[in-house]
């Protein structure tokens, strides 16, 4: 049977309306996709994700403060994300980073609650998931700085199996969205970290992400829809929603040369390994945590 699993969506969005979102849940349980991991992006979005992990069977959660919204965090903040991350299906920090782009938040803010969130991933020994705009380099140095791709963290995780049944770092770092060259991506992967795919992969001009597709192993790669944002083709100009990850997948094998049952089902089971969930979960990886 074919299942899709999508890796970043905001069915928490403040933007839905309860029909809207009720709506969408009818339609996402009749559609192929059988896991959306919810992210969250402030507080009250984050509560509304381990609501709705804790509600919906196929919904998973990741808890954490957006860099847009790195203004508005304080110490009560950052302790609240801590209880959340410690709830039920809650899987993952995120999402969180630097956004140079719109400049919400100070520079300094985005900064300094990067590198706290990073630490708080650390700590509980959770997978994260960044956000990151116009500040490829200063992301990266961060990661490094915290040590986000260090042997102590790879070790509490699954390791990856690539090719030829070596393993291979795996530091449940996640790249949302991730439109950097192939060269960074392929530095990202030498970390151990993983690169998420959205709608943009499929839009014409977007040779430089179709590039970063093919250069990536696909043991690397996984898809996402990050809805209502980034419609893939060829609904692009709608809003985006979970179901339409069907065509960022069929992207991925088009640039793979592969099936799409076989990229629907590698991309699947590389997102459940990355979140830790179900049977693909060690029971050590959740230590402090649940
Ligand atoms: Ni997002």
């Amino acid at each position: 049977m074919q299942r899709l699993f999508d890796s970043h969506a905001h069915l928490n969005n403040e933007t839905y309306t309860a029909d809207e979102r009720a709506a969408l849940i009818r339609e996402i349980e009749s559609s192929a996709v059988t896991r959306v991991m919810d992210i969250g992006f402030d507080l009250a979005s984050s509560r509304l994700a381990a609501e709705h992990a804790a509600r919906l069977a196929w919904c998973y959660a990741a808890v954490g403060v957006h860099p847009h919204d790195a203004d508005s965090m304080n110490e009560d903040t950052l302790a609240e994300i801590r209880r959340l991350a410690g709830l039920d299906k809650v899987q993952a920090i995120g999402e969180i980073g630097l956004d140079f782009h719109y400049d919400n938040s100070d520079r300094e803010a985005q900064v300094y609650w990067f590198r706290r969130q990073i630490r708080l991933a650390n700590e509980l020994r959770l997978p994260i998931v960044i956000h990151s705009r116009e500040a490829d380099q200063l992301t990266l140095d961060i990661l490094v700085e915290e040590g986000a791709f260090s042997e102590e963290r790879k070790s509490w995780f699954l390791q990856r199996l690539i090719p030829g049944g070596k393993p291979a770092g795996d530091a449940r770092v996640l790249l949302h969205c991730f439109s950097g060259s192939h060269e960074l991506g392929q530095q990202y992967v030498k970390l151990g970290a993983t690169l998420s795919v959205a709608g943009p992969v499929t839009y014409k001009n977007n040779r430089r992400t179709v590039e970063m597709v093919a250069a990536i192993p696909l043991e690397y790669l996984l898809a996402e829809t990050d809805a209502p944002y980034l419609t893939p083709v060829p609904f692009r100009g709608r809003p985006n929603k979970s179901p339409y990850v069907e065509h960022t997948v069929r992207k991925i094998a088009e640039i793979k040369g592969i099936s799409y049952e076989e990229a629907a089902e590698r991309t699947f089971c590389n997102a459940e390994v990355f979140f830790n969930i179900d049977e693909h979960k060690q029971p050590d990886t959740n230590i402090g945590h649940k």
